[in-house]
């Protein structure tokens, strides 16, 4: 049986449903705090039997730093999906993302090793890939380096890594794939999702900074067809396309019918909306909007190759302006 870690999560919900399909049963795991609706909620965008599709999972309780429940998940489970990571840009969250994203790993892996899994595939991210040196485009030869990317969401995807590694060296075949910002439907508020909240709202500001940008159905698809497939022991870039943070957000307003965003946010802007919001984030006790690494981050300019998968799977990547056409359209039917 499919094990799924962050099945409650974007990338998990939608990996969830593909697998509905192919699958009589999948587990999954769950938190008290989960919401298992916005999961049906996300199958039912996409097919009318979504209630039955949505009982062929069977949900288990657990936390991926809590062996005790973990271990309950893993019975019987010869394929996991490990998806479950905290993603948080908050420099306050060190220590946390350090529990979740590696220890949690750590956790899934000793687990795997334990019950001989088949195969085992985790969600990574472009954080977790170095910068390229001779060439204009970063692929996954470039090895991560904690000079260039000490944030602490990296240093825990990187680590997340490692433990992945170390499975395969114990002998369980793995396949990591590093997808660049992910789009999809489901979840408003939080992640990317949020980008589709703000623009609808109105959001001013752009920036000329360049990153990758990948649909959540190409990195189900990636992840599914990698599983069945011969590979093994390799990670794979997913980004369809390099596109500006102005780019992105134009094809959003003009999919909503809203007016682009005006104001460019210069590095001045930026160093002081930081600073500015860690103060309030002190005051109101809650997440900054944008944190020391964020206002860099928008400014950067990194292309991410994803020639790998494409050789190794044939694999074509949906055009990023289609997915935001269809996650606006999902966007207003859930509003
Ligand atoms: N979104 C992106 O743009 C992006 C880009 C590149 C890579 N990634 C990676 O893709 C993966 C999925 O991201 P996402 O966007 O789907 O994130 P998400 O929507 O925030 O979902 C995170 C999932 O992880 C679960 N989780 C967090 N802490 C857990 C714990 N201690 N025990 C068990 N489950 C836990 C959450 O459960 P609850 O529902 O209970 O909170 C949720 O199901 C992550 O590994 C992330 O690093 C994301």
């Amino acid at each position: 049986m499919i094990l799924v870690t962050g099945g409650t999560g974007l990338v998990g919900s939608h990996l969830l449903y593909q697998l509905s399909l192919e699958n009589d049963t999948i587990r999954a795991i769950y938190r008290k705090k989960s919401n298992l609706e916005a999961v049906k909620n996300v199958f039912s965008y996409f097919s009318t039997d979504f209630e039955k599709l949505f009982k062929k999972i069977e949900w288990v309780e657990a936390d991926i730093t809590d062996i005790v429940t973990l271990e309950k998940a893993f019975k019987n489970i010869t394929e996991v999906y490990h998806s479950a990571a905290l993603v948080s840009f908050n420099p306050k969250d060190y220590n946390k993302l350090r529990k979740v994203n590696i220890e949690g790993t750590a956790n899934i892996v000793n687990l795997s090793i334990e019950n001989n899994i088949k195969k085992l595939c985790f969600v990574s991210s472009i954080a977790a890939v170095g910068r390229s040196i001779n060439s204009k485009y970063i692929d996954e030869s470039n090895e991560w380096d904690i000079e260039k990317s000490n944030y602490g969401y990296a240093i825990s995807k990187y680590g997340a890594e490692i433990e992945i590694w170390r499975a395969s060296q114990e002998g369980i075949p793995v396949v990591i794939v590093n997808p660049g910002v992910i789009l999809g439907a489901g979840f408003w508020n939080t992640g990317s999702g949020n980008l589709f909240s703000k623009i609808h709202k109105g959001f001013k500001f752009y920036s000329e900074g360049i990153t990758g940008y990948v649909s959540v159905n190409d990195v189900v698809k990636a992840m599914i067809l990698l599983m069945k497939s011969d590979v093994k022991n390799e990670r794979f870039i997913l980004v369809s396309e390099n596109i500006s943070f102005r780019e992105i957000f134009n094809i959003i307003a003009l999919k909503f019918n809203k007016k682009k965003p005006t104001i460019k946010a210069t590095k001045l802007m930026s160093e002081i909306g930081w600073r500015l919001e860690t103060i309030k984030s002190f005051l109101i006790n809650k997440p900054p909007l944008l944190t020391k690494h964020s206002s860099k981050s928008i400014h950067q300019k990194r292309y991410f190759s994803s020639e790998k998968i494409k050789k190794t799977l044939d694999f074509k990547f949906e055009p990023i302006s289609k997915s935001i056409d269809s996650i606006c359209k999902l966007f207003l039917k859930d509003i």
